[in-house]
C-alpha cells in the first residue's frame, strides 16, 4: 500500500500534465532560415497564408514560428517579455488569434540563456521561466523552440564547452515552467546536442531536440547533420524525435536532387519536418513538389515512429544503405549516393535480411515490382532512393563469428580500456588511442567465403560543433587491409552519446581465404588523425 500522499501526487501531476508530446514528428514553418533574427508580422503573415494557399497545411505543416528577434530589448515594468512593436505591431496575442484563426497553431521562441541567439541585447528566459511560459500561454502559443545562447555571459553567444551549455538543468527548468501554465505547449530543445547523453535526458522532457549545430546553406551540412543523427534511434518514439534542423528545401541553395536527398534523409530519421523557405509566388515548383510529396510525408510521419538506421556504408564509394521499419510490418530502404556523379551500386537484399519483397520506389511514384537477391541501383549525383517494402520475407541469418579488440594484436601505443557495466557493448572493453602508426590486427580469423559483411563495434562520440560551419562531419576515418591487402578507408559517424556507447557499422570487405582461422584483418588510423575505438568485430559468413 502506497502512502495516501504519494498516490495524490501522482494524480496531481498527471492531470496537470501540459506538454504535448506529437506521436509524428512536428511539421510547420520557421522565419530562421529565410530572415535570419529579422522577422515582422508582415512576414509571418505572408507565409502562413503561404501554408495555406499551398495546400500545406493540409499535409501536416501547421505550426508557424516567428524564432530570434521578435522580442523588445527590455522586459516591461513586470519582468514579462514585450513584443518588438516596430516589426510586430499587433503584438503576440494578436499574432496566435490571426495564426488560430488560419487553422495552424503558434510557435514561440526563447531561450535558456541571459540574452537571445543573434542578438547582443534581446533578453533570454534565464530566470524568468514562470513569467515566460505565462507569456507564451497568453499570447496563445502552442509549441515553444528553446535555445542554448548566452549560457554563461551576456557576452559569449555561443559558450558550447561550458557546463551551463551543456548541462539539462535549465531546459528542465522551463519544460516545468511550462508545465504549470493552464495550455498545452510541444517543447523543441534546441541545445544542439553538446555535451553527453542528450538524447536520453532531452527526449524524456521534449517532443523534440536538435541534435546538432544549425544547418548551413551548402550541401556538406547535410552529411555533417547525418553523421551525428545516427545514434539517436536508441531515443526515438513517438512523442521524440530528433531535430536535424529546419530544411533547406525551397532556399535555392540545394540542386533538386539534393533537396529530394536532404527532405528523404530528414524524413527517414524522423526529423520534424519544418519548412524554411519563403512561401511565395517565387517558391519553386519542383521545391514545393518535394516539400509536398505525400509519401515521404508518410514515411517521416508513420505511427511506428522509428528512425532508420544506417546499416551498410561503403565509404570510397561514396554510398550508404539505410533501413527503417514502418507499421503494417513495412520497411523503408534508404540509398544514399554521397558522391557528385551518378554510379550504380549494387543492393544485396538477402544481406539486409530480405529474402523478396514488393517494392515501392517512393520518389519515382512507380510500383517496381517483387525484388529479391542483389539489385544494381542507378543513382543520380547525390541521389537518395526511397523505396518502401512490402509483403516482405525474411532471409535466413547468417552465422557468424565475433572478435573481441581488447583480445587482438595491438601494436604502437593503442590502449585497452575496461568500461563499466552496461558500456563499450558487446565486448565491455575498447580499445582507444588508435593514432599515427597503431594498429589493430586480428589474427586467425575464420572466413566462408572471399567477400564477407563485417560489423564493426565502434565508438565515436567527437563531434563537430565549432567545425560545424566549415569541414566538420562527425566521422573519425580507419582503414581495413584484409591479409596483407592495401588499406582501404571507411568513415564512422557518431556511435552513441558519449565515448561508451557503441555503434556498428557494416562493410564489406574482400580478399578473405576460405578456411578457420586463416585470415589477418589490420585496422589503422588514417594520417596523423585519431581513429574511432574499437570495440570488436563481428564476421558473417
Ligand atoms: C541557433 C539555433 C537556430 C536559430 C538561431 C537564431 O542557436 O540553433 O535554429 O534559432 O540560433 O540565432
Amino acid at each position: 500500500m502506497y502512502p495516501v500522499s504519494l498516490l495524490l501526487l501522482g494524480l496531481i501531476s498527471s492531470a496537470s500534465a501540459k506538454s504535448v508530446k506529437s506521436p509524428t514528428p512536428p511539421m510547420g514553418w520557421n522565419t530562421y532560415n529565410a530572415y535570419n533574427c529579422n522577422p515582422s508580422e508582415q512576414k509571418v503573415k505572408l507565409n502562413a497564408q503561404g501554408l495555406v494557399d499551398l495546400g500545406l497545411n493540409k499535409l501536416g505543416y501547421n505550426i508557424v514560428t516567428p524564432d530570434c528577434g521578435w522580442n523588445a530589448q527590455s522586459r516591461d515594468s513586470s519582468n514579462k517579455l514585450q513584443w518588438n512593436t516596430t516589426l510586430f505591431p499587433s503584438g503576440g496575442k494578436a499574432l496566435g488569434d490571426y495564426l488560430h484563426g488560419l487553422g495552424l497553431k503558434f510557435g514561440l521562441y526563447s531561450g535558456a540563456g541571459y540574452l537571445q541567439c543573434g542578438s547582443a541585447v534581446i533578453p533570454g528566459s534565464l530566470g524568468y521561466e514562470d513569467i515566460d511560459a505565462r507569456s507564451f500561454s497568453s499570447w496563445g502559443g502552442d509549441s515553444l523552440k528553446y535555445d542554448n545562447c548566452y549560457a554563461t555571459s551576456k557576452t559569449t553567444m555561443v559558450d558550447s564547452d561550458s557546463a551551463e551549455a551543456k548541462s539539462p538543468a535549465r531546459f528542465q527548468k522551463m519544460e516545468t515552467s511550462l508545465e504549470a501554465v493552464d495550455r498545452p505547449f510541444q517543447y523543441f530543445i534546441c541545445q544542439w546536442g553538446i555535451g553527453e547523453n542528450v538524447g536520453e535526458w532531452a527526449s524524456k522532457i521534449g517532443n523534440t531536440w536538435r541534435m546538432s549545430n544549425d544547418i548551413y546553406n551548402a550541401w556538406r551540412s547535410i552529411w555533417r547533420i547525418t553523421n551525428q543523427v545516427v545514434p539517436y534511434w536508441r531515443n526515438t518514439r513517438p512523442g521524440a524525435f530528433p531535430d536535424m534542423d529546419m530544411l533547406l528545401v525551397g532556399l535555392n541553395v540545394l540542386s533538386a536532387e539534393e533537396e529530394r536527398f536532404h527532405f528523404g534523409m530528414w524524413a527517414i530519421n524522423k526529423s520534424p519536418l519544418m519548412l524554411g523557405g519563403i512561401l511565395d509566388s517565387k517558391l519553386s515548383k519542383t521545391s514545393l513538389a518535394i516539400m509536398s510529396n505525400k509519401e515521404v510525408i508518410a514515411i517521416n510521419q508513420d505511427s511506428l515512429a522509428k528512425q532508420a538506421q544506417l546499416v551498410r556504408r561503403y565509404t570510397v564509394e561514396e554510398w550508404d544503405i539505410w533501413l527503417g521499419e514502418l507499421s503494417g510490418s513495412r520497411k523503408v530502404i534508404g540509398i544514399a549516393n554521397w558522391r557528385n556523379q551518378s554510379q550504380t551500386v549494387s543492393v544485396d537484399l538477402a544481406s539486409l535480411g530480405i529474402a523478396s519483397a514488393t517494392v515501392r520506389d517512393v520518389w519515382a511514384a512507380k510500383n517496381v515490382g517483387t525484388l529479391s537477391g542483389t539489385q544494381n541501383v542507378k543513382l543520380a549525383a547525390h541521389e537518395l532512393k526511397l523505396w518502401v517494402l512490402t509483403n516482405i520475407t525474411t532471409a535466413s541469418t547468417l552465422s557468424s563469428t565475433y572478435y573481441e579488440a581488447a583480445s587482438a594484436k595491438l601494436a604502437g601505443g593503442s590502449s585497452v580500456t575496461t568500461c563499466s557495466y552496461g558500456d563499450c557493448l558487446p565486448a565491455g572493453k575498447k580499445v582507444g588511442n588508435i593514432g599515427s602508426g597503431f594498429t589493430v590486427t586480428f589474427n586467425s580469423v575464420t572466413a566462408k567465403s572471399t567477400k564477407a559483411v563485417v560489423g564493426v563495434d565502434f565508438i565515436n562520440y567527437d563531434y563537430a560543433f565549432t567545425t560545424a560551419w566549415d569541414w566538420g562531419s562527425n566521422t573519425r576515418n580507419m582503414t581495413i587491409a584484409v591479409n596483407g591487402g592495401s588499406a582501404k578507408r571507411w568513415a564512422f559517424p557518431l556511435s552513441g552519446e558519449d565515448w561508451y556507447q557503441t555503434g556498428r557499422l557494416n562493410v564489406e570487405i574482400d580478399g578473405l581465404k576460405v578456411g578457420s582461422g586463416s585470415n589477418s584483418i589490420v585496422f589503422a588510423n588514417v594520417g596523423t588523425v585519431w581513429a574511432p575505438d574499437l570495440v570488436g568485430i563481428e564476421v558473417f559468413g
